[in-house]
């Protein structure tokens, strides 16, 4: 942030301050951000000769070694920060651990800590450095599809509280934002579905060509990691280049003028209407993506029903979902549950609906009013049409697993123990191996 302005002006009992702060933050395209013919992160990490790295264990398992061998090859001295994996663990305890290890390694005022993971790891590193001396920069580096295309692209930072989700954060940008699709490569498709969903969300209601994009090249994107796979067509990474520049850039279009979220009338809240409540019912939680895709196909079905949308349209919207193997529909998906959800949503949208429709298709309009009976005929005929399509509308791997909760991570790497003593072993060597910078590995308790 810079350019800050104020005005006092006095009042009859005392005064009033109008001020102005700008922020400014920077998102650069980068693949292989740790390859050494990168320099971006040398550039920023030299003049303090030291590097602070927050990461979960799941990317200093793949990523460890390539990371320290570039801050070696380039002098810098790395200290790692590992963070604990999986929604449980985003808490106010492993936030309290950041600032911990911030304080041990002496993070100087002005010296960016450097994140890098899933949006889990950039929310609560995030927020530690949005409270950490009140306000600490941080380079942020997300290695998931919904990191790239809709975590990262937010200045959102938050941890869960209570049975809340988010309800503690702040509002902290990163001084820049590096997208490295090639983190892909790693990340298991499910994963890579459960972005996808988001990409239809910003699509279906904000961008006509990345919809068309993305049916046309729908199946392919997925398997083959947004054409970063092993032997990935060109033609395919460059639909997919195009479709990731344009989502961000159409929601940073959207969501910049409303940075705290003062407007509640928002595009890309489509199918986050409904979907908080559906999202933790079921006893495993839905993967986030299925959820909101179960949201996103009824409301589309609710346009149909209302008259806003026609068959053609309808059909073409949800065999999107079908094709990605996103959920539209769901046995909990019941008129008690979507009464609930609009309860609980009226509550955070200021007493409206403000549901996002997808009408015209590459365009919004926000829904109000809509009656009790229209949502059960709606909700009747959305299972009906679920049914036509493969698997009953039902998704592929759509609730969470140990890829999210971070319980495959003990297969493999071992135990904890292990694990710690494993990577130093590694970190450790790569530093002697090179330049011989001071490399460090820090880990919470668990
Ligand atoms: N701030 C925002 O505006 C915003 C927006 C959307 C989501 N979020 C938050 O983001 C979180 C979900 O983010 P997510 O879906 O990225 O989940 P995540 O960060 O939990 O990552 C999912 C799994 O993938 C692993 N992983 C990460 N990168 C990998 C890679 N390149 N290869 C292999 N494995 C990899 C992680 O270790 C984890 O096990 C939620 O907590 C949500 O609240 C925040
Ligand atoms: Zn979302």
């Amino acid at each position: 942030m810079s350019d800050l302005h104020a005005t006092v002006a006095p009042t009859p009992s005392g005064f009033h301050i109008t001020g102005t702060e700008t922020i400014t933050y920077t998102f650069t395209f980068q693949d292989s951000i740790f390859s050494s013919s990168a320099p971006q992160l040398a550039k920023i990490y030299t003049p303090f000769s030291r590097c602070f790295l927050i990461a979960d264990a799941t990317i200093i398992h793949l990523y460890g070694a390539q990371i320290s061998s570039y801050f070696s090859t380039h002098g810098i001295a790395l200290t790692v920060h590992e963070t604990r994996i999986g929604e449980k663990a985003k808490t106010m305890e492993t936030m309290l651990g950041i600032c911990e290890a911030m304080t041990r390694f002496g993070v100087l005022r002005k010296e960016p800590v450097l994140v890098v993971g899933g949006g889990l790891v950039t929310d609560v590193a995030g927020f530690a450095c949005a409270a950490y001396r009140r306000t600490t920069p941080y380079i942020r580096i997300p290695t998931t599809l919904i990191g790239l295309i809709d975590a990262s692209v937010s200045i959102k930072v938050g941890v869960n509280h209570g049975a809340h989700k988010n309800r503690l954060g702040a509002y902290h940008a990163p001084l820049h934002t590096f997208l490295d699709f090639t983190f892909l490569r790693s990340l298991p498709e499910a994963q890579v579905r459960n972005g996808f969903a988001e990409l239809i969300k910003i699509s279906t209601c904000a961008d006509l060509r990345v919809f068309e994009l993305l049916e046309q090249h729908c199946e392919d994107l997925i398997k083959h990691k947004f054409g970063r796979a092993e032997g990935a067509r060109e033609e395919l990474r460059q639909a997919a280049d195009e479709v990731n520049r344009r989502g961000i850039e159409r929601m940073l279009q959207l969501e910049t003028p409303n940075l705290h979220e003062i407007m509640l009338d928002r595009v890309i809240a489509f199918g986050h209407t409904w979907s908080p409540t559906l999202e933790l019912a079921p006893k495993v939680p839905l993967r986030h993506g299925h959820a909101i895709s179960v949201d996103m196909a009824f409301s589309t079905t609710l346009a149909l029903v209302k008259g806003m949308m026609g068959v053609e349209e309808h059909q073409r919207i949800l065999r999107l979902f079908s094709r990605a193997g996103l959920s539209m529909d769901h046995p909990l998906l019941t008129e008690e549950l979507l009464k609930k959800g609009t309860e609980a949503i009226l509550k955070t949208r200021d007493g409206k609906l403000r549901a996002a429709m997808p009408v015209p298709l590459g365009g919004c309009t926000f829904l109000n009013d809509v009656t009790e009976k229209e949502m059960g005929e709606a909700l009747r005929k959305h299972k009906e049409v679920c049914m036509a399509f493969p698997r009953n509308g039902e998704g592929i791997d759509a609730y969470v697993d140990a890829s999210d909760t971070g319980e495959g991570m003990a297969q493999m790497v071992g135990t904890v123990g292990e694990k710690a003593g494993g990577l130093m072993d590694k970190i450790g060597k790569m530093g002697g191996q090179l330049l011989g910078a001071r490399q460090t590995v820090e880990h919470l308790p668990n």
